[in-house]
């Protein structure tokens, strides 16, 4: 295959990070192989293996390597091909039935309420075919999609296992003498029925283009798997049933702070694999240096020695025992991880790992500050959250405020706490250092957003000029576009800001999706017209044998007229799903990754990325979590921060951290309602945010379509202008989520509306996207018309466009710079 020098570069990098994303579940010894064997290959993902899940973070790429040809590239000879053509005949048989059974329900529908529909993923289907290849060892991959737009379901073939997998996994396990299970999933699978019996499981998650030929090398022992998990893994029914999830209207996150392992550890309940867990091929013992104290900056130095017969690196992480007492507090909460460097086998390293004790703090909702409580807090340094030792302790002597915030987010009912919560514990400690409460106080970063030059040109324009800039591409690039791919300037990308100021040398900011790499149609005509994208892009590619002939036609009109003209590519690289690239636990790894796409982006004319997306995996059914991080905010918001980097260091780019926020359910995701304490919305859904904002510095951040205690995130101006700018020091432009007018205001009738352009540019969310022309009316008709809902000043319309007047200019002077 042609490729280009970038791309083998990148291809060359992305084979070489996508092993250190996946995680070893079990291990009895019998992997890697010392050489190319035959091999049984089984399971859905053997063949259809996923390297990203659905949506608008799927990246069109020219070709990514199956297991099956990666198997095959390293000289594997695969025994089951019979199996493998037999399965395809009831994975097509299936997906007509399904097909057909969409099409039936979407009947009489407008295309804005099918696109739910249409997002269903089908469930694996049941068969029973011989498991009988030939050779001693055998492979079954076990694939799950999900994305945009539905939600998973606990049934099985989804969530949980079918029967047939259930069934040829255990017979796997008993009739080959090594056997494998490979996850190629994006979020938890109940392994329950089969996780007791099976020797070997590698979580090989799906870990973007090079996915079959990285798990070769892991086979091999060529490489290895050094992740570890960033949300925990349980039985169905031992998951936090407190809350609600998937409701229509409200969605009450009644669990409070108790998400993933603050609620596992806190209410004594075991899952299947913990948070931070995962082995390797190599064995690793780990011993505390030091432990010290420096103002407020705990250091925790820990010496790694790999003890086992093969390379590898480990995942140290440090978690603290917030006293309780004013306060309920999980048994513990993650306040530092380190990776090492490869060790080979009687190699050692010590590594150290930071915090600040005023990160430790939680939120008083009733005095709106963030205090640190008097007493001990338990150091504990493991390489998994159930595999730790105490390794010190800071005394504070008395509760302390570190930091006076607001009182922002709205309210919602007092949320739930375990009635009997497990302490973890507390052996005599070795080392007790006195935390002066003085240190403790956290300063407000300096706020000088705004650019002078950027003002004085808002302040020059028309109100309508005014109100396009705050409107997205609309000066034609958003009309009639559809979500995801409605830029003009680059094909596929999925919108820009408007052009009106193009002749006083103020270019658009086109930006295109992530977070699994840069999204962009692969190929591109131009011709008089401009350029076009060829072959889909668009959301309901691939779905047209699910609807009914009648929604057929409506889709026909969004149709391009015939074009013509020379024809180019833009080829991009798939990364790992941001959760793999979490699993990595590697916030350096991370920075490479966001400088492939920051590569790709000038390369590709993009200013802003869409990513990386950060929502807390809060339940694990949400269809986006593949594309999120973590159920901890600590390693989500490092993650995030470290991608930022990575994009930022290139020349006209800038990521956009999305949604924000509490946008943890894909079912009715415009106008569903999150309904949470202001503590949890601090202390677990904003603190990523946080953590990102103000170690990465990126350059725009995307608004969720959800509401938060009953408003929408776009038009919450505490949580804009006060929380993201005034208290964390966030200098860039505030953007919506794509709203199409059709889906914002069609289809049934829900208890709350969608959100609207001057609501949301009112409260400081700068840019309506993608841009319509009732988006531009709205903000007209409010500018001055103080009885309306959402009033709007000609001022706060004039700071939002020179926010984004700003940072086109910074962007664009950079690239163009460069150039030179
Ligand atoms: C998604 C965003 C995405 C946007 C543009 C929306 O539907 O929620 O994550 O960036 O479309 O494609």
């Amino acid at each position: 295959m042609d490729m280009e020098k970038y791309e083998l570069e990148h291809i060359e990098k992305l084979r070489a990070i996508a092993p250190e994303c996946m995680v070893l579940l079990k291990s009895d010894g019998s992997f890697p192989l010392s050489e190319p064997c035959k091999i049984a290959l089984y399971g859905n993902g053997a063949r259809h293996t996923i390297k990203g899940g659905t949506g608008s973070g799927d990246v069109n790429v020219k070709h990514f390597v199956t297991v099956e040809e990666g198997l095959e590239n390293a000289g594997f000879s695969i025994t089951s091909k019979a199996w493998l053509g037999s399965y395809d005949v009831k994975l097509s048989e299936a997906r007509e039935k399904f097909n057909a059974g969409i099409k039936s329900r979407l009947k009489g529908m407008k295309p804005h309420e099918a696109i739910f529909i249409l997002e269903t993923v089908m469930p694996e289907p049941d068969y029973d075919l011989p498991l009988d290849a030939e050779g001693d060892t055998a492979i079954y991959v076990l694939t799950r999609n999900s994305g945009e737009g539905a939600d998973r379901n606990v049934v099985p073939g989804d969530f949980e296992l079918s029967e047939t997998e259930i069934r040829d996994i255990l017979r796997l396990q008993d009739s080959y003498e090594k056997f494998m299970l490979v996850l190629n999933v994006g979020g938890v699978t109940d392994l329950s029925p089969v996780v007791d019996k099976v020797q070997n499981i590698l979580l090989l998650s799906q870990t973007g283009m090079t996915i079959g030929d990285s798990f070769a090398d892991v086979l091999l022992g060529k490489s290895y798997p050094s992740g570890k998990l960033t949300s925990t893994w349980a039985a169905w029914d031992d998951y936090c049933h407190e809350g609600s999830f998937g409701d229509a209207d409200d969605v009450k996150y009644s669990e409070g702070i108790y998400v993933g392992y603050r609620y596992f550890d806190t209410a004594g309940k075991n899952p299947i694999f913990p948070f931070g867990y995962g082995l390797g091929y190599a064995d690793f013992a780990f011993a505390v240096e030091s432990v010290t104290l420096e103002g407020a900056k705990v250091t925790v130095d820990a010496r790694v020695s790999n003890i086992g017969r093969h390379p590898g690196k480990e995942v140290m992480q440090l978690y603290v025992s917030v006293p309780a007492g004013r306060f309920d507090q999980p048994s513990q909460t993650l306040a530092a991880f380190a990776k090492t460097d490869e060790l080979l086998p009687g190699e050692e390293q010590v590594i150290s790992l930071r915090f600040a004790m005023y990160e430790l703090a939680s939120f008083d909702e009733k005095i709106s500050c963030a205090l640190l409580e008097r007493g001990d807090y338990v150091l504990r340094l493991g390489n998994s959250s159930r595999n730790t030792v105490v390794c010190g302790v800071v005394r504070l002597g008395d509760t302390t405020l570190v930091e006076r915030l607001s009182d922002s987010g709205g309210l919602a009912d007092p949320t739930w706490s375990p009635d009997n919560p497990v302490r973890l514990p507390n052996p005599e400690p070795l080392r007790v250092l006195e935390l002066n409460a003085v240190d403790v106080m956290r300063l407000r970063p300096e706020m000088h957003e705004h650019d002078s030059n950027a003002l004085k040109i808002a302040a020059s324009l028309t109100d309508e000029e005014l109100a396009k800039l705050c409107v997205g591409g609309y000066d034609g690039a958003g009309e009639g576009g559809m979500i995801g791919n409605s830029g003009i300037a680059v094909a596929g990308a999925a919108g820009e800001t408007s052009g009106i100021l193009r002749d006083r040398g103020i270019e658009p900011l086109i930006m295109a999706d992530g977070p699994a790499g840069l999204r962009l149609s692969r190929e591109y005509g131009v011709d008089e017209n401009g350029v076009y994208a060829i072959g889909g892009s668009g959301p309901f590619d691939g779905k047209q044998d699910m609807m009914p002939d009648e929604m057929l036609a409506e889709f026909k009109k969004f149709d391009a007229p015939e074009r013509h003209g020379e024809i180019h590519e833009q080829n991009c690289s798939a990364l790992p799903i941001g959760t793999a690239l979490a699993q990595s636990w590697n916030t350096e790894l991370c920075e490479l990754c966001g400088d492939i796409v920051g590569d790709e982006m000038e390369r590709f004319g993009v200013n802003l990325w869409l990513a990386p997306a950060m929502n807390i995996h809060r339940f694990p059914l949400c269809g986006r979590n593949f594309e999120y991080f973590s159920e901890d905010p600590l390693i989500s918001g490092k993650i995030a921060a470290a991608l930022t980097r990575g994009v930022q260091k290139h020349p006209g780019c800038g990521v956009t951290l999305k949604h924000f926020a509490c946008n943890n359910q894909e079912f009715n995701r415009l106008r569903s309602n999150s309904v949470l304490s202001q503590r949890a919305l601090r202390d677990i859904y904003l603190r990523g945010f946080r953590i990102a904002v103000e170690e990465g510095r990126p350059a725009a951040v995307m608004t969720s379509y959800n509401l938060i205690n009953g408003e929408h995130s776009s038009q919450r101006e505490d949580l804009l202008e006060t929380v993201l700018r005034s208290e964390w020091g966030f200098k860039g432009v505030v953007m919506s989520d794509w709203v199409m007018p059709d889906f914002a205001e069609g289809g049934e009738e829900h208890k709350y509306p969608g959100a609207c352009a001057n609501g949301s540019v009112g409260a400081g969310n700068d840019v309506m996207m993608p841009g319509c022309e009732q988006d531009y009316q709205n903000i007209l008709k409010a500018l001055g018309d103080k009885t309306c809902e959402y009033p709007l000043t000609r001022k706060r319309l004039e700071k939002s466009a020179a926010r984004v007047i700003a940072l086109s200019m910074k962007l664009n002077k950079a690239r163009k710079e460069s150039k030179n």
